[in-house]
């Protein structure tokens, strides 16, 4: 994980790696720390914490912001060292020539130290970025150049990394190098950019080059040359950025997540517009690339994801499996890489990512690409690494979600599976296959975007139970079906963000060890949606009630002789079983919200998460 930024041009580089950090603090924010380089002097400033502490350094250093027009920056997520001052990056060699920002995992670090403090480097820090910081510096004591050295280093090490280097004898240059870890260049006009990811720059300019694994640049103020691993210098295309600043903006709601949970009933409408064209027609996909006689050769799908995109894949399954009639898997990515698992050409492999950066997803799509799988990639950045991967790449457009607890990603990945369970079966069984539960359920994904607006018009419901329940310190979710998976992310939008223990159980499951736990001081949400399982649900909310638990009911429809059993009720629009997860999970994502706004917590970067996990 991490954050990196780098600038050159006539700015005030300390400004303009400032403002980057602030927007790459989803991907870690335990220490930050710039370099500013004037002349031919390098000046670091470094802070344990959120990067206001850094700023409030850099109050005191305004004559070094005011002549700096260079600089490299970085946000750590803490993974070789405690999250302190001394391990927050930028680091540098021991003569202190070179100063060096960095993401990712070095794995060879041990090795390199080892050598590396034999020949006489002495390490201030616990990290494994400052072993490549006096690597560099070794090479460069070979080749006087900072590119030459860069790209030797990188030859040595094993592992992801994406870097950022500046050196005192070369001041009017940024070398940048990466390997399995993102990094993008952005183009200005007489000054140049680079982070790894876009929000950091889009203020500055909308063109950008993104680098490939083991390309390593020279970035100048009015040039950029990008070498391959032999060495040959190649072009690079430039790319458009999709994304306005406006999309990173709060917008005037308290936190980043309150207003993506109202973002969503425009993300529904923006992954259904110009696929689904009415009741009556087929969806239309032609982002997916089998033709319909490879669709019926598939003959199992595997999903594959990490967090919420887990969750949402474990909805696709049951509506794959529906709808589709093709045996499901799905798989926690870091769970799938280590065991042989069974894939070929007609099994059809759909990794599913907001940020398409996650690690071990892309480990585990690359292992099965080998197997000649096809591939679909349903993701919120379709510039990402896992979309790059993709034979069918399925853009899910949910705009930029800056809030760490993922929301309306969740709801595009959801309705994504859904338009894509819905294709299957129509190309699979041609178009008299859309029967009357096949209609309705379109019709339901029409009108969904209206009944989230109506919940989120009457959230005071939910503020109030969030109230009630703020102070327990543990909490379980039920439900069955499909709504398992619902019980499995409110938990986790729970914990995440409140760091109550919240957790999600089958609602089967309640008897077969978790009610040893239930009591008063266990609040029981059940999610109750009519259909196949309601009563069975509702036999399980009597079995907790039993146990003197408090009952809380999410559902769509309450007989009045059952209402007794609830503490308390939050009721949702009707519709079926099949939609009921992009419904409930609104109440769920918003009860989440209001625990922790209550409890006043940090809800948009909760302690020891980032948004963006590029370590496996
Ligand atoms: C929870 C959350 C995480 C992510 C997980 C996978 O709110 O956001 O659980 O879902 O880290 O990330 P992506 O979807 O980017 O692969």
């Amino acid at each position: 994980m991490c954050g990196i930024i780098g600038y050159i041009g006539s700015r005030k580089a300390s400004e303009v790696l400032i403002s980057g950090l602030s927007h790459l603090e989803y991907r870690g924010y335990d220490s930050s720390g710039i370099a500013l380089m004037h002349g031919n002097s390098v000046d670091v400033y470094k802070a344990q914490g959120k990067l206001v502490n850094l700023i409030e350094i850099l109050k005191t250093k305004q004559d070094i912001c005011d002549i700096s027009h260079i600089g490299i920056g970085h946000i750590r997520w803490a993974t070789h060292g405690l999250p302190t001052t001394v391990n927050a990056h930028p680091h540098t060699c021991n003569c202190k020539n070179l100063t060096l920002v960095h993401n990712g995992i070095i794995e060879n670090y041990q090795e390199l130290k080892e050598i590396l403090q034999k020949e006489g480097c002495i390490f201030q820090s616990q990290t494994d970025t400052e072993v490549a910081a006096h690597l560099i510096a070794r090479e460069y004591g070979k080749t006087n150049n900072l590119l030459k050295a860069m790209q030797s280093a990188v030859k040595q090490i094993k592992g992801a990394f994406a870097f950022c280097a500046i050196h005192k004898l070369e001041p009017d240059k940024i070398v940048v190098a990466k390997r399995n870890a993102p990094l993008v260049i952005g183009l200005g006009e007489g000054e140049n950019f680079v982070a790894s990811d876009i929000p950091a720059i889009i203020e500055y300019t909308k063109k950008a080059i993104y680098l490939s694994d083991n390309e390593v640049g020279v970035v100048e103020k009015n040039s950029i040359q990008i070498f391959d691993e032999n060495d040959k210098l190649i072009i690079n295309k430039v790319e458009y950025l999709p994304f306005e600043a406006v999309a990173i903006s709060k917008m005037g709601y308290k936190h980043f997540m309150l207003k993506e949970i109202h973002e969503q009933s425009d993300v529904v409408r923006n992954v259904l517009s110009g696929k689904l064209l009415g009741i009556n027609n087929e969806i239309k996909l032609e982002e997916f690339k089998l033709t319909p006689s490879e669709i019926n050769k598939i003959t199992r799908v595997q999903i594959i994801a990490c967090g919420t995109s887990l969750h949402a894949g474990m909805v696709g399954k049951y509506i794959i499996e529906k709808f589709a009639k093709i045996p499901v898997d799905v798989e926690p990515s870091s769970e799938y890489i280590y065991r042989d698992t069974i894939a070929d050409e007609n099994t059809l492999v759909i990794g599913i990512s907001q940020s398409g950066e996650t690690a071990d997803t892309i480990t585990a799509i690359k292992q099965v690409k080998e197997k000649k799988s096809h591939i679909a990639i349903i993701t919120n950045r379709a510039d990402s690494t896992m979309a790059r991967l993709a034979d069918s790449l399925l853009p899910v457009n949910a705009g930029i979600e800056v809030s760490v607890a993922a929301t309306k990603s969740y709801m595009a990945q959801l309705i994504s599976l859904y338009l894509l369970s819905i294709f299957l079966m129509e190309q699979k069984f041609g178009p008299s296959a859309i029967n009357d539960e096949v209609k309705t359920l379109k019709q339901e994904l029409i009108e969904l975007p209206s009944k989230i607006e109506a919940l989120l018009e009457n959230a005071s419901n939910i503020q109030r139970v969030a109230k009630k329940y703020a102070n327990y310190k543990d909490f379980i979710f039920i439900a069955r079906g499909i709504n398992y998976p619902s019980a499995l992310e409110g938990a986790l939008k729970l914990k995440e963000i409140s760091y109550i223990n919240a957790t999600g159980y089958g609602a089967g499951e309640l008897k077969h060890g978790p009610i040893a736990m239930l009591d008063e001081n266990m609040p029981v949400l059940a999610i109750l949606n009519t259909g196949i399982v309601y009563d069975k649900v509702l036999s399980n909310c009597e079995e907790a009630k039993a146990r003197q638990a408090k009952l809380i009911g999410v559902t769509n429809y309450i007989a009045d002789k059952d209402v007794r059993l609830f503490d308390d009720i939050i009721t949702v629009p009707s519709g079926s079983d099949l939609i009921s997860p992009a419904v409930n999970i609104v109440v769920l994502q918003l009860l989440a919200y209001y625990i922790a706004e209550y409890l006043g917590k940090d809800v948009d970067q909760p302690r020891n998460l980032a948004k963006s996990v590029t370590v496996e």
